[in-house]
């Protein structure tokens, strides 16, 4: 595919057919991603591909309770997950809302799991002494899982960024024997898409780009 069109049509998958993903497929889109860049070029990074069904069964359970609190939030008209504000909606309330499928059916679903985790004693986080939440980190591990959803919307697959189990990372961590060093990333169910999205909504350049200074005109 032209890598334009890859660029504005690699949506978030959650529906998979059952076809599987070949080891030999899915060792070419992570071939092609690992060309993705890191803080210094240190490659911290380190992917499990799951496809055992009580691996993936135990992933799923461990969505569950990230979800409860994002759904609660969404309800209560909040940001979900949102650092800046905590959530409205108590305990009781988290505890009692329904988790929906499509937050814990895609990893069973999908014809492979990875599981992206980023080796923090080589990330560079430039912002450690600031008074906020980290962000930098991030960016030495999600251009290469944003790089192997690309290179799997190539291939005729798709999978979605997912982030709900890493709220439970001691028991991710001890599931998968990933050691203390490394933060898990993401999860990322992949699969032949049911159906392939091709018009994604996303804000027009002049809303978020502005030139000289954040208030100067659109760009
Ligand atoms: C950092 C990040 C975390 C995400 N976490 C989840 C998640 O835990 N579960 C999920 O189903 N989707 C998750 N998503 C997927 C987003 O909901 C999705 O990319 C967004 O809604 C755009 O969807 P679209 O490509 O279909 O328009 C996450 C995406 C990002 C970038």
């Amino acid at each position: 595919m032209d890598l334009y069109d890859v660029m504005r049509s690699t949506a978030a998958v959650r529906e998979f057919t059952g076809d599987p993903l070949p080891d030999e497929i899915l060792h070419r889109i992570l071939d092609h991603a690992r060309f993705a860049p890191s803080g210094g070029n240190r490659q911290g990074t380190h992917v499990i591909v799951v496809r055992d069904r009580g691996t993936r069964e135990r992933l799923a359970e461990l969505n569950a309770p990230a979800v409860r609190r994002y759904v609660a939030q969404i309800k209560a008209g909040q940001s979900p997950w949102n650092p800046l504000e905590p959530p409205r909606p108590g305990p009781d309330e988290i505890a009692a809302t329904e988790v929906p499928e499509h937050f814990t059916g895609p990893v069973l679903t999908a014809a492979a799991v990875l599981v992206v985790c980023v080796d923090l004693g080589v990330v560079a986080a430039l912002d450690q002494h600031l008074d906020r939440v980290g962000v930098v980190s991030g960016a030495s591990v999600y251009p290469l899982v944003w790089n192997v959803l690309l290179a799997a919307r190539n291939e005729g697959f798709g999978g979605t960024i997912t982030t709900m189990a890493v709220a439970e990372e001691p028991a991710v961590r001890e599931l998968l024997g990933i050691p203390e060093q490394y933060a898990v990333a993401a999860v990322l169910p992949l699969g032949r898409p049911v159906k392939q999205l091709t018009k994604l909504r996303r804000r027009p350049v002049e809303e978020f780009v502005t030139r000289e200074r954040f208030d100067g005109a659109a760009f």
